[in-house]
C-alpha cells in the first residue's frame, strides 16, 4: 500500500547558509497518528514546512500518498495536506470567522450552498459554529487555534499537519482540541512539546534532532528511556510516569 507520506533523504539549508536538516528518512501509514518530538531548533518547523511544498530546493523527495511534492503536483499536494502553522495569527486574515474558513475552499472553486455547508461542517467539527461572524481577532488564543484547525479542515485534507497544537492553551482547551484530533479520521503528523499529549494521542513518535530523526518507534517506549530523552532534551513533566499511561490506540 502507497505510504499517506514518505520522505527520504531530505535535507535543506536556508538561504543564509544555515543548514537545517541533514537527511530526514521516515514514512506515515494510512490513519496514523505520530508524534513528532524534539529540542529547539531541531528542525520540527523546517520539515513540517516541505510537506506541502512551501519549502523546497534542498536534497531529497517528500512524497504524499506517493505523488512527489514538486511544482506539477503543487495543487493537488495542498489540497491533501493541511498545515496547522504554530501561531494561529500566521493563518486567519480575514476580517470574520467565517471568511477565514471559506477562504481556501472558495479559491478551490466551491461556491453557494456547497461552500457554506463545508464552512458550517468545519466549524461544528471545532465548536466555532456560533463565533461564524466574529473577527478573528476578538477571540481568546485557544479560540483562534480552533478557527485555524477549522481553517484546515474545510480543505478536506487526507493528512493534518499540526505545528505545536496544544502550545499556549488552557488545560480545558488543550483537551477539547485532544477530543477534536482523536475524533478526526485522518492522517495526523503532530509536532509537539507536550509529551503527555504525544503519549495519549499518538501511538507513535518520531524525535528530530539535528536535523536527523534520532529514533522511531511505540511512543511510550521513547518516553521511558531516559537515557534517549536525555540525549535530546526531551523532559517530561515532573512526576509524570509514561508507563502508568495506557497507550494511545491505534486505528485500523
Ligand atoms: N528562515 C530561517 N533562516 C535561517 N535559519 C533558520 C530559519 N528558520 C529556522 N532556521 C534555523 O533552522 C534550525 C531549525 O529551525 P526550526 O525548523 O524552526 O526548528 P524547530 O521547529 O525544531 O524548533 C534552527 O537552527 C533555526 O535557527
Ligand atoms: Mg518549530
Amino acid at each position: 500500500m502507497t505510504a499517506s507520506l514518505e520522505v527520504s533523504g531530505l535535507a535543506f539549508a536556508y538561504p543564509d547558509g544555515h543548514q537545517a536538516l541533514f537527511g530526514v528518512d521516515f514514512s506515515v501509514a494510512r490513519g496514523e497518528r505520530v508524534a513528532l518530538l524534539g529540542p529547539n531548533g531541531a528542525g520540527k518547523t523546517t520539515l513540517v514546512l516541505h510537506l506541502n511544498g512551501i519549502l523546497t530546493g534542498g536534497a531529497g523527495t517528500v512524497k504524499v500518498a506517493g505523488l512527489p511534492v514538486d511544482r506539477r503536483n503543487m495543487a493537488e499536494v495542498r489540497r491533501r495536506v493541511g498545515i496547522v502553522f504554530q501561531d494561529p495569527d500566521d493563518q486567519l486574515f480575514m476580517p470574520t470567522v467565517r471568511e477565514d474558513v471559506a477562504f481556501g475552499p472558495a479559491a478551490a472553486g466551491l461556491k453557494g450552498p456547497e461552500l457554506e455547508d463545508r464552512v458550517q461542517r468545519a466549524l461544528e467539527r471545532v465548536g466555532m459554529a456560533e463565533f461564524r461572524d466574529r473577527p478573528p481577532h476578538h477571540l481568546s488564543f485557544g479560540q483562534r487555534r480552533r478557527v485555524a484547525v477549522a481553517t484546515v479542515l474545510a480543505m478536506e485534507p487526507d493528512i493534518l499537519v499540526l505545528d505545536e497544537p496544544s502550545s499556549n492553551l488552557d488545560p480545558a482547551s488543550r483537551r477539547e482540541l485532544a477530543d477534536i484530533l482523536r475524533s478526526l479520521d485522518v492522517t495526523v503528523l503532530m509536532v509537539t512539546h507536550d509529551l503527555p499529549y504525544a503519549l495519549e494521542l499518538c501511538p507513535r513518535s518520531l524525535i528530530l534532532s539535528d536535523g536527523v530523526i534520532a529514533a522511531d518507534g511505540p511512543t511510550g517506549e521513547l518516553l521511558s528511556d531516559e537515557e534517549l530523552m536525555r540525549a535530546h532534551r526531551l523532559e517530561l513533566p515532573f512526576g509524570f510516569d509514561p508507563r502508568s499511561v495506557p497507550a494511545a490506540p491505534a486505528r485500523p
